[in-house]
């Protein structure tokens, strides 16, 4: 979580700091905070989101060259002006932003309070410069090398932009768990959590890698280890738009994300699936089929949305495929070891590519030799990089907190492996193999239709933006899409919502029902419509209120529900890309009638790189 950027160049820092905090404020937005660096260092921080740290520097001389910025999610220490990064070190020599946890801090601490220092804030992060000045001290040694030995002794995980007043001409950016990218300009360099504050500069990057540190002054970058190894850094040419990561006409990050469907989902397939030969390539996943069709038991590591997504992947792995699948949150997993054998495949879906939990899940998965794949959006994230091999969604920058295009790439990826896999074990008919590429290429023109239809979403939205509860049931292939609907509305408008498979309704969450609860059926025509049916006809009886999503043209449900959302025909498999688009707009329309900010849910951040 948090974000931080960095500068060191010939413009104004500020511009660009701040500019950097705006495009990164997705990743936190409890305090926000710049240092001007020079050889006194000017600080400004305070509680609050990038526009309250504007207002309280307006007027200030902020002129400089080189800087850092930082916005905070909360880890240790409350929101407030205190915790907020930058954090200047006890004689003021150091200066630090940071992202991660410093798991050790406590005994650090304790060890430099017991040589007199004292702390002003509750952070980890000011015990880690602290230190590194105490160590900067002791030693008689410069600053790299005090930050090279400090990190040395540090358990936990950071990205660092430091710098040192008695060498104010240079940045020293460190990297463990945490990402961190460098642009590299022209006598100019920028730093970032992420790619999205540099993109308007420049196109090249460098990626840092776990126990990276580079030292950046105007002219030039150098890149070690922490064991002082150098590296050779290797420059990456960005496959990104600036106008990728701007609100393109709409209100908030969410709404545009949610009309890009049709596009990101077409782009996830385009040049994978050939709609005149009707077959399909994954190039990523090209030199280790032979090993996918041989799996044993495919094992799907997730989180939030991304588990959801491979919710569905269970259903579609086990339907084409035919292999078992078990489905489990990357946090369960990693903790609880797991028996992996090198015959099963473990797929780890991420939109960041940083989510800690999934990422060190991966890192466990991969000593037990099991092939693992990663099905990730942002290109050179973590856990592509940790992966055997994988399949990027490619559904662009999703800069809303709440996920929502990136759902429908997951699920779009999971469905193409699923039918790839299918075939090359000849479980899956040549004839359904290509009737349903025929099915997958008409997706993006439902969606479209979908879409056309967001007003009635709003208006059922303002008739129940008061409640205090929603329920939301499916079976097979939509109950993921029940989790997700519930997650969608709970995680933005803050109203209590709970996913079930509709079944197990009479097994507790009946009880729960009354007039005053709307209950969203996904209802859909497919092989336990009768059921499903019978489901509805239980919550009437007992006068709950029925939002059905129905198959368009479906008459019995229509008759019995008090309000019907409509969403094309199309095959089993793909009814998860078009059902979450009206319950993305419902949960869009009620928070913002709710007068929530969609964007930036209050204690949520989009990558949650802490345990
Ligand atoms: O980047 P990831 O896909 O790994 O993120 C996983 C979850 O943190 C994420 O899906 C979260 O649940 C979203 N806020 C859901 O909208």
């Amino acid at each position: 979580m948090c974000g931080i950027v960095g500068y060191i160049g010939y413009r104004d820092a500020w511009n660009v700091l701040i500019n950097g905090l705006k495009r990164l404020e997705y990743r936190g937005y409890d305090s926000a905070g710049i240092a001007i660096v020079n050889n006194t260092c000017s600080i400004y921080k305070c509680k609050g989101k990038v526009t309250d740290l504007e207002r309280y520097i307006a007027g200030n001389n902020v002129s400089g060259t080189i800087g850092m910025g930082h916005t905070r999610w909360a880890t240790h220490g409350e929101p407030n002006d205190v915790n907020a990064h930058p954090h200047k070190s006890y004689h003021g020599k150091f200066i630090l932003i940071h992202n991660g946890i410093i798991e050790n801090y406590a005994k650090l601490k304790e060890k430099l309070t017991s040589s007199g220092i004292k702390f002003q804030s509750e952070t980890d992060s000011e015990v880690l410069v602290n230190f590194i000045e105490y160590i900067y001290e002791k030693g008689n040694i410069n600053a790299e090398n005090a930050v090279r030995l400090a990190l040395s002794k540090v358990i936990g995980a950071y990205g660092l932009v430091i710098a040192c007043t008695d060498e104010p001409d240079k940045l020293i950016a460190a990297r463990n768990g945490s990402p961190l990218v460098i642009g590299v300009g022209n006598k100019e360099y920028f730093l970032a959590s992420d790619a999205t504050p540099i993109i308007e500069y420049t196109k090249s990057v460098i990626y840092l890698n776990d126990n990276d540190v580079a030292v950046i002054s105007k002219d030039g970058l150098v890149l070690k280890t922490l064991k002082n190894d150098q590296q050779i850094p290797r420059i990456h040419q960005l496959d990104l738009d600036i106008g990728e990561i701007d609100k393109g006409g709409y209100k908030h990050f969410m709404l545009k994300e949610i009309f890009e469907q049709p596009r990101s989902i077409l782009d996830t397939f385009r040049g994978r699936v050939s709609t005149d030969i009707k077959s399909l390539h994954l190039g990523g996943l090209f030199n280790v089929m032979d090993r996918l069709i041989g799996a044993r038991r495919i094992i799907i590591i997730g989180c939030g949305t991304s588990w959801h997504a491979g919710l569905v992947g269970e259903y579609l792995f086990e339907d084409l495929a035919r292999i078992s699948v078990e489905v489990e949150y990357a946090s369960e997993f990693r903790y609880r070891n797991p028996i992996i054998t090198p015959d099963d495949v473990v797929i780890a879906i991420s939109q960041s590519g940083e989510t800690a939990d999934t990422l060190a899940a991966v890192k466990l998965a991969k000593k037990s030799k099991a092939l693992v794949l990663g099905i990730c959006n942002v290109v050179g994230s973590s856990i592509p990089r940790e992966t055997d091999a994988g399949v990027y969604t490619h559904a662009g920058p999703e800069i809303g907190v709440a996920s929502t295009k990136a759902f429908t790439a997951q699920v779009t990826v999971l469905a193409m492996m699923a039918m790839l896999i299918g075939r090359m074990k000849n479980v899956l008919s040549e004839k359904k193999y290509k009737s349903y590429i025929k099915s997958l290429t008409e997706i993006p023109g439902k969606i479209e239709k979908i879409l056309a239809y967001d007003n009635e979403f709003k208006k059922i939205a303002n008739l129940y933006k008061l409640a205090n509860n929603f329920l939301y049931l499916g079976r097979g292939y939509l109950f993921p899409v029940a989790l997700e609907g519930a997650l969608k509305l709970k995680e933005i408008s803050y109203i209590h919502a709970e996913g079930y498979p509709a079944a197990e309704m009479k097994h507790g969450p009946i009880a729960l029902i009354d007039h005053k609860m709307p209950v969203v059926v996904l209802a859909t025509k497919d092989s336990s419509y009768e059921k499903i049916v019978s489901n509805i006809q239980e919550v009437k009886a007992r006068n709950g209120i029925v939002i059905a999503l129905v198959t368009e043209g479906e008459s019995t449900i229509t008759n019995m529900a008090d309000h019907v959302l409509e969403i094309p025909v199309t095959d089993n498999i793909f009814t998860p890309l078009l059902a979450v688009v009206p319950l993305q707009l419902l949960s869009y329309h009620i928070a913002i009638m709710r007068g929530c900010n969609v964007d930036q849910p209050r204690n949520l951040a989009k990558s949650v790189t802490v345990e």
